[in-house]
């Protein structure tokens, strides 16, 4: 094991154990630092300038996303391309829940747990700058992050709202094509850039997250349209914050469907059946888990959840 590994707590490394099928890669690549990426903002510049102004950081296109790619060496936070919005410094795996949930131009999507907006900004550009995106968090002290970046990215078509996602819904019920829930979590899948985040880790974290994540998840739900599609997502590994929140939304709305989640050329993993003894809800095996060694990417969790056109 390295080093860093052995730094883990005993009880995370265990449970690692129990829900990682091939345990010694994975760890592995949890120790390792992760990959330095960038998205290519289309709203202001196309892969080919990108490409041409960053030769010096040895840029290679990611296969599975064209606007997706890999440098080979550091700084590009210090440069001008970053400052001017025309590429967005966002880690690989990041960018899958948007391309999942697929949003189109001109239409209404809710980011509802939108700050520092790596996501935001990402399904701006894949609407085009048209259309309507409401990025949405409660946080005060993320929220100017929020408002720099939509700025520095030059979206045109976000909205900025501070509230308790729960307490927005409620005034806004049944109103979007799209959602995106990408919740707060432990973010044990973030290991790779700040072991750090594990120095707050504890079983009560992951107990408390899993029950705001259900009330959000739910709340994303709600405010989708009829024949609307909502993805959750996390960067956590915790079974507790993942298939457990579909679990109990697919059991809250058993009209819910659970898609398929896919993105060709990207590796991902079967969800858990169960955990603790708790059997999943069948639809919860379309979910779909990313591990670090698969891409060289943070782990993530995805859900993709429809509204049925006669949903209650
Ligand atoms: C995983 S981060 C979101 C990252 C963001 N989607 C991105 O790609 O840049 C989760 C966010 O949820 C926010 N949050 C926590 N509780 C919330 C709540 N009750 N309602 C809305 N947002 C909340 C946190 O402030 C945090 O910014």
């Amino acid at each position: 094991m390295t080093r860093r590994a052995a730094e883990f707590p005993g009880r995370f490394l265990d449970r690692c154990r129990a829900m990682v099928p091939d345990f010694e890669p994975f760890i592995d690549s949890m120790s390792r630092p992760p990959r330095r990426t960038v998205r290519v903002n289309t709203i202001k510049a196309n892969r080919e300038q990108v490409l041409g102004w960053l030769r010096n950081l040895d840029p290679q296109p990611l296969d599975w996303w064209e606007n997706a790619l890999a440098l080979g060496q550091p700084g590009v936070g210090k440069r001008l391309e970053h400052f001017l919005g025309l590429v967005y410094v966002q880690e690989a795996a990041s960018m899958v829940p948007p391309l999942v949930l697929g949003a189109e131009p001109g239409e209404t999507v809710l980011d509802l747990c939108a700050a520092p907006g790596s996501k935001t900004t990402q399904l701006a550009a894949m609407m085009e700058n048209t259309g309507l995106v409401v990025a949405n968090d409660y946080s005060q002290a993320r929220l100017r992050g929020l408002v720099g970046n939509v700025d520095r990215a030059g979206c045109l078509n976000v909205v900025i709202t501070r509230m308790d996602g729960v307490a927005l819904v409620r005034n806004w019920p049944g109103s979007c094509d799209r959602v995106l829930v990408d919740a707060p979590c432990t973010c044990e899948g973030t290991v790779r850039r700040s072991a750090r985040v594990l120095d707050q880790w504890s079983l009560d974290a992951i107990a408390r997250f899993s029950q705001l994540q259900k009330g959000l998840a739910v709340a994303g739900y709600h405010a989708l349209k009829p024949g609307g599609t909502m993805v959750y997502s996390t960067c956590t590994l915790a079974p507790e914050e993942n298939e457990e929140v579909v679990d109990y939304l697919a059991r809250r709305f058993p009209e819910a469907e659970l898609l398929p989640v896919e993105l060709p050329g990207f590796r991902m993993r079967q969800p858990l059946a169960e955990w603790n003894g708790r059997r999943f809800a069948t639809g919860v095996a379309n979910c779909r888990r990313i591990l670090p060694q698969d891409n060289d990417t943070e782990a993530f969790f995805l859900a993709l959840i429809r509204r049925p056109i006669e949903a209650r």
